[in-house]
């Protein structure tokens, strides 16, 4: 008769397993292969930790557990996998008394939040998105908080790809913004989606080979402000990466390094389609999120797009019909004299609605003269930026169907660079960053005959509304493609008959997350999500939700791959079946 060890299962004598071979046995809520092997007596979870499938069913050979799903190979002795795209499998502790084989239920300790920053490094690192996915998970319920997760792959992102700051650091970013706004369930796969673009793009990419401070005297921000400029200017971004290294290196205020890039992000005409300050904006955003200390390796990951930018100076649509460059290097030139002309009635201006409708005008001296009126009238920074976003907005509300698929993508361009011109107006005002205003307000008007016919903006009523109903039928609107109409009309009743706003914002968050979503949805959802919480209650605010509704309902379906990966990770992490026998 077997003594009961407390606690502990017994998987019989050493001799039954030696002649089985595996057996498994049950307990603490896991299924546990115990394995007879060479002379010992090994126990390890039974759910392989790649996608479930039973262990019991692998083979054994020189030490070597191998599943035979997808064939990857544990170390027996104490669970470690060979492949990265597997996991380490659990073991648990056995005792052998008086021929007796006891099993420990309870696997070997290990810190959760440490082994799933580990394994998130490999899957960054693998470019394996089912492992970024489990890692975001664990680290998810080992209560270790988004900014973990944010912060490995802000650092991965920024080190290993020589080109510097893109779309992927920017969706992270975006996701990590609209993390508050979204269904408690749904966080954990933004920043899944954030991480695994980050992987995406550095995947094959060399790293950014990091430049040394200079061993300066300098200190007077002013200087380097002008140095950062001139360099940027002329496209050295070696030298530019130097200045501003040696600027943060020394400790300037994040006032003062926010000016020098956002003035050099400015000094020509909207720099690369406005990409070169929606990226600045950006990469302040996530220091706001993992802390300045990272400033350094972040902020000079701009610096390479920002010389080698396009100059909108240089193409020719803003050169000809109508020269509208020279329009706006004139209007900038008056920029200082009209602010200062503002200075008394600075704040008390109340005209952003008005001058978002005139920045649709179809006369680029309109437009312009609409700005300096208002920057003479005392409108702030802030003022401009949320009038340019809002009619950005309504650009993308209006725009119409029978134009081309790809059109969306021009409009939506627009709308992003203006919500990022407003986001850094707000973060560090100042006369060389409202020139950014002129040029996205000629962007809105470029993009004039997307809105020919316009698209009518669905009309306001009071009846009242079931919220949960309409919620459900924009979820099955998202299931078809093409219902950009039946979309916005449904978001415009939900938020005219007085449906709870936050709901609506949390499911069109998840609307994208459904998707396969790439740089435009997480831009504009986060853009949507910003500009709507000035506007909540209002007219505007209805206006910003259609135009976002709109957009991720013409992108919608995808193949929802992504998703996909996701719901494994999330079935295996449950505990739940993924291997069904036939
Ligand atoms: S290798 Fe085991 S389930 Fe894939």
């Amino acid at each position: 008769m077997a003594t009961q060890l407390e606690g502990q299962i017994r998987a019989g004598t050493v001799a039954e397993l030696k002649a089985a071979g595996c057996r498994v046995v049950t307990g603490g809520g896991h299924a546990i292969a115990v394995i007879y092997h060479d002379g010992q007596v090994h126990a390890v979870d039974n759910r392989c930790p790649h996608m479930g499938f039973p262990l019991d069913r692998g083979s054994v050979k020189d030490g070597i557990l191998t599943c035979h799903w997808h064939h990857a190979r544990f170390d027996l002795s104490g669970g470690g996998t060979f492949n990265p795209f597997a996991d380490d499998v659990r073991s648990f502790p056995v005792t052998v008394v008086a021929e007796q084989v006891w099993v420990d239920p309870q696997p070997v300790a290990r810190n959760e939040a440490e082994h799933w920053a580990g394994r998130l490094q490999d899957g960054l690192e693998h470019n394996i998105r089912l492992v970024t996915a489990k890692s975001v998970l664990g680290l998810h319920s080992a209560g270790a908080g988004y900014r973990v997760p944010l912060r490995i792959g802000a650092d991965f992102g920024a080190t290993y790809t020589a080109a510097g700051w893109g779309p992927a650091m920017t969706i992270l970013t975006a996701a990590a913004n609209i993390l508050p706004h979204l269904a408690e369930e749904d966080r954990p796969v933004a920043m899944y989606q954030g991480l695994l673009h980050v992987a995406r793009e550095c995947a094959g990419r060399p790293p950014r080979f990091v430049v040394a401070p200079l061993p300066t005297g300098e200190t007077r921000p002013e200087i380097f402000k002008q140095w950062f400029r001139n360099f940027i200017d002329v496209r050295d971004d070696d030298a530019a990466e130097r200045c501003l290294r040696t600027a943060i290196g020394l400790g300037l205020p994040p006032g003062d390094i926010a000016d020098m890039i956002f003035a050099a992000a400015t000094d020509h005409i909207y720099l690369d389609a406005g990409h070169v300050v929606d990226f600045a904006n950006k990469a302040f955003e996530l220091l706001d999120h993992i802390g300045w200390e990272r400033a350094s390796p972040v902020l000079t990951s701009l610096v390479h797009g920002m010389a080698r930018a396009r100059r909108s100076q240089e193409l020719s649509a803003w050169r000809h019909p109508i020269d509208l460059a020279s329009l706006v290097w004139q209007a900038r030139a008056e920029l200082p004299e009209l602010y200062a002309q503002g200075r008394r009635q600075r704040g008390r201006w109340t005209g952003a609605d008005a001058l978002a409708g005139a920045l649709l005008s179809e006369s680029p001296g309109d437009i312009l003269d609409a700005i300096k009126a208002a920057i003479k009238s005392g409108a702030t920074p802030g003022d401009l930026g949320s009038a340019v976003a809002y009619a950005a907005f309504l650009r993308m509300a209006h725009f119409h169907t029978s134009n081309e698929f790809s059109d969306w993508d021009t409009v939506h361009n627009t709308l992003t660079a203006a919500n990022a011109l407003h986001r850094a107006l707000q973060r560090a005002p100042s006369i060389e960053l409202m020139r950014g205003v002129f040029d996205v307000a000629i962007s809105i008007y470029l993009d004039r005959f997307l809105n020919m016919p316009p698209q009518r903006i669905p009309e306001t009523g009071r009846a009242p509304v079931d919220d949960n109903q309409i919620l459900a039928e924009l979820a099955e609107h998202m299931d078809v493609r093409q219902q950009v109409e039946p979309v916005s009309r449904l978001v415009s009743r939900y938020i005219t008959g007085a449906g709870e706003p936050d709901a609506l914002v949390a499911a069109l968050g998840r609307s994208m997350l459904l998707e396969d979503a790439g740089f435009h949805s997480f831009q504009i959802v986060d853009a949507g999500f910003n500009q709507y919480q000035a506007r909540r209650g209002t007219e505007s605010g209805r206006h910003v939700l259609i135009g976002l509704a709109r957009f991720l309902a013409a992108h919608a379906p995808t193949p929802r791959a992504v998703g996909q990966t996701y719901q494994i990770a999330l079935r295996l992490h449950r505990g739940e079946e993924l291997f069904r026998e036939p």
